[in-house]
């Protein structure tokens, strides 16, 4: 638990923390029939530095297992063998002084990083794959996968130009020799076909790869080969409404570009949280966190969403004394700690917000008396309301669910596209300000009626011209069209 959870010591086990191989078998089963599929977070790139592999591969040079981690010589002057830096502070080294050489961490000293060129390692790794596939498990979000190979000449990174002394100092050199290198794509098209054999007509196996690249280099990772079949993950996370200034410009502009740069038939998607960035609903705010909903839920493609997101969790102060994460304990004060956005689940009013009978190990929000799932299922007004409504629009409405995207063009601060689907269409319409936005008549179909608002108190066909409320987002469909509301 040096990274909690990513500092794997036994890639077929459970941690008696969390249960047993036992219970996640039960896990799959029910979870399957209630229709759900479980992914697992496959993390190939390390291990623990207390996994059999790495005991034995420090052990002795001449270790069989050596190679299967990256060990090198000290530099010629000693000291580390380049300048890689480590994400969570200090450098990418450690000196091992019974052997007399350094081993690679792109993270924690901790977590050192497998050797991806040895055969027998991809072999191996391969192999905990199809463990988890035999027992039934739907795919795998693929940890860090664009750093899985590093240059076979160690070279040093270059200094990154627009660094500035306020940031994260890992971001003071470009990542050019230890990540996305070209060696990367045979490796995922591997771990696609590992993953392929245990599809069938009825259900596929998906590979999700945890991706933070600029656009042409993340819809690489879909693997287009000169076939035009595609080989790579089949959704490439992308992080852009993690990334992008939360403007309508901004995030217009990203989501026409990546729809221009998807390989035919990619499967687009859209993460709008995860558990290494601050939450929606601390970036944007609260108001606005209805609108991200809608967005997420309403844009081309595989939607993710973090946790909590769909209740309005937000992050969580965690005092000094209680920090957990080691990205904070080892940078304190930046605001890089990801512990905020880790707080407990707020299911109930019951003790522990209903997360657990123990006790948790980072502390609760302290709205979670009010602001819980219990309580939002009985509010029509509530976030989660308008999230359970969104999702159950998005699976009735072809348009949504598998509909073409169609930007349109909207003035200020709206965010407008249509989605079209077989003579079907609906009109997403967001307004990003926080004043009043009358919509242009043109962007409106014929006898328009709000299927969908973040704001509960409008409904119904829409008669004279439509303002948007501050922060307020609409899916508009036609009366009596292809597109009934839902509610
Ligand atoms: C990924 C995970 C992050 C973890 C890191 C190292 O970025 O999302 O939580 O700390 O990999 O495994």
């Amino acid at each position: 638990m040096a990274d909690f959870g990513y500092d794997i010591s036994d890639f077929c086990g459970i941690d008696p923390r969390f249960g047993t191989l036992d219970s996640f078998d039960a896990l799959v089963r029910e979870a399957h029939a209630r229709g759900l599929r479980i992914i697992l977070d496959f993390v190939p790139n390390h291990t623990s530095d207390r996994h059999p592999w790495f005991v034995q591969s420090r052990a002795a040079r001449s270790d069989p297992r050596r190679d299967w981690y990256i060990w090198r010589d000290p530099a010629p002057g000693g000291g580390p063998p380049n300048n890689w830096l480590g994400n969570f502070g200090g450098p990418a080294w450690t000196f091992d002084a019974a052997t007399g050489q350094y081993y690679g961490h792109s993270f924690l000293k901790e977590q050192p990083d497998l050797n991806w060129r040895n055969p027998e390692v991809r072999a191996a790794m391969y192999e905990v794959l199809r463990f988890w596939l035999r027992r039934g498990v739907d795919g795998f979000r693929v940890d860090v996968l664009s750093q899985i190979v590093k240059d076979a000449q160690f070279r040093d990174n270059p200094p990154n130009p627009d660094f500035t002394p306020d940031q994260d100092p890992f971001l003071r050199l470009l990542m050019l020799y230890n990540t996305d290198l070209p060696e990367v794509q045979p490796i995922v098209a591997e771990m696609r076909r590992v993953v392929d054999a245990f599809s069938d007509a009825r259900s596929s196996r998906v590979l999700i790869g945890e991706l933070y690249l600029p656009l042409a280099r993340l819809v690489a990772y879909y693997g287009l080969n000169a076939e035009g079949v595609l080989e790579g993950v089949q959704l490439p996370f992308n992080f852009q409404l993690i990334a992008t200034e939360w403007k309508a410009a901004h995030i217009d502009r990203f989501v026409r570009d990546y729809e221009a740069a998807l390989p035919a038939n990619a499967q687009p998607n859209w993460v709008l949280g995860n558990h290494d960035r601050a939450r929606i609903a601390s970036r944007v705010g609260p108001r606005m966190a209805r609108l991200a909903a809608m967005l997420l839920l309403t844009l081309r493609g595989t939607p993710t969403l973090y946790y909590g997101d769909e209740i309005g969790m937000t992050d969580v102060p965690i005092p000094a004394d209680e920090v957990q994460d080691p990205f904070e304990k080892n940078k304190p004060g930046m605001g890089l700690g990801r512990d905020p956005e880790r707080t407990p689940m707020q299911w109930s009013a019951a003790a522990h917000a209903g997360f657990t009978t123990g006790t948790p190990w980072l502390r609760l929000a302290a709205d979670w008396p009010t602001r819980n799932v219990d309580a939002q299922s009985r509010d029509a007004g509530s976030m989660l309301a308008l999230y359970r409504h969104l999702i159950a629009l998005r699976r009735a409405q072809p348009a949504l669910n598998r509909g073409s995207y169609e930007a349109l063009e909207a003035e200020g601060d709206v965010l407008a596209f249509a989605r079209n689907h077989e003579g079907l269409r609906l009109v997403v319409l967001l307004n990003f300000g926080d004043t009043p936005a009358p919509v242009s008549p043109a962007l409106m179909p014929r006898q328009p009626v709000v299927l969908a608002s973040t704001d509960p108190a409008r409904a119904g066909v829409i008669e004279g011209p439509l303002v948007l409320g501050p922060c307020e987002g609409v899916v508009i469909g036609t009366v009596n069209g292809e597109a009934p509301a839902t509610r």
